[in-house]
């Protein structure tokens, strides 16, 4: 399904992706952790084509993603809608047109430019808040919002996509621990139901471990672990976060570890 081989990135000297290669053969929900600096937002980037690799190969469905150009380059990249930490709306226009926004890969200029929306996609994205359950703010600005909500608006803009894949570079690293726990079982739902593949840069380990289905350790630009929570192991995110156990302190802090999760259940019954 998802094949990346040899995947390098460099700024200069510095290799921020180092030749990874990784295979996703079904829509999973992924975790990516690692340091500040190991290359996930880097790899990331690369799979939706913000940022342009030094060497390797990405394909999806076995169509080459790193050969594609023009409309068929955006046909991807809203193929794979992007979920930010800085959740990147539009703060002074509703919560509507924000999800609205992720049909815009697929309409033309002059009816971008008169805000002109099918009256069909405005149902589908009240729809779509409304199982977020943040319909109830549809009208609002968006800088009206919390920001858990924010977050489940650019959450709700990316499922507008239709996407194949969701993105997400560090969704809750801005969130107290109540609204980290929702935006995360939003992700897990979107997989759960509509059988998106999601790949979330998550900062703390046990989050990994909760949500996903298999974790990818990134550490200086190199895949250093892959596996499912269960392999993740003391010794393992020592590989991941160095061996000087400091991650223990800051990368394993979790901000959900005492919520409930039913989700958990659902892991299991999958494992
Ligand atoms: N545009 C850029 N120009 C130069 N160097 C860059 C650029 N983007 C990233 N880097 C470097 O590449 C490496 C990986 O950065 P990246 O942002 O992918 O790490 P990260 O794992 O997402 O870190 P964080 O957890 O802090 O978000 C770092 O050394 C970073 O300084
Ligand atoms: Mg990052």
């Amino acid at each position: 399904m998802l094949t990346i081989q040899n995947l390098t990135k460099a700024f200069g000297a510095n290799k921020a992706v180092d030749n990874v290669t990784i295979k996703i053969d079904r829509p999973m929900m992924i975790g990516v952790i690692g340091a500040s600096g190991a290359g996930k937002s880097t790899l990331l980037r690369m799979l939706n084509r913000l940022e342009t690799e030094t060497s390797g190969s990405i394909h999806f469905d076995g169509r080459d993603i790193t050969a594609l150009k023009g409309a068929d380059k955006r046909r991807w990249q809203a193929d794979c809608a992007m979920i930010f930490q800085q959740f990147n709306l539009v703060p002074r226009m509703d919560v509507v047109s924000n999800v609205l926004h992720g049909t815009l890969n697929r309409r033309s200029a002059l009816a971008t430019m008169f805000n002109l929306y099918p009256q069909a996609d405005i149902h589908r994205a009240i729809d779509i808040l409304d199982r977020l359950g943040i319909a109830a703010h549809a009208a609002k600005r968006a800088e009206a919002l919390s920001g858990g909500q924010q977050q489940r608006v650019a959450i709700a803009r990316a499922v507008m996509q239709d996407p194949k894949i969701v993105l997400a570079d560090e969704p809750i690293a801005s969130l107290d621990p109540m609204n980290a726990q929702i935006v995360m079982d939003d992700l897990r739902r979107i997989h759960d139901e509509d059988g998106r593949m999601v790949i979330a840069n998550l900062h703390t380990l046990d989050t990994a471990r909760r949500y996903c289905d298999r974790v990818i350790g990134m550490r200086a630009g190199r895949v250093v672990f892959d596996g499912t929570p269960a392999q993740l192991t003391t010794g393992a995110a020592r590989d991941i976060y160095g061996a000087d156990g400091s991650f223990s302190e800051s990368a394993t802090s979790t901000s959900i570890d005492t919520l409930d999760r039913p989700i958990l259940a659902k892991q299991a019954q999958l494992a």
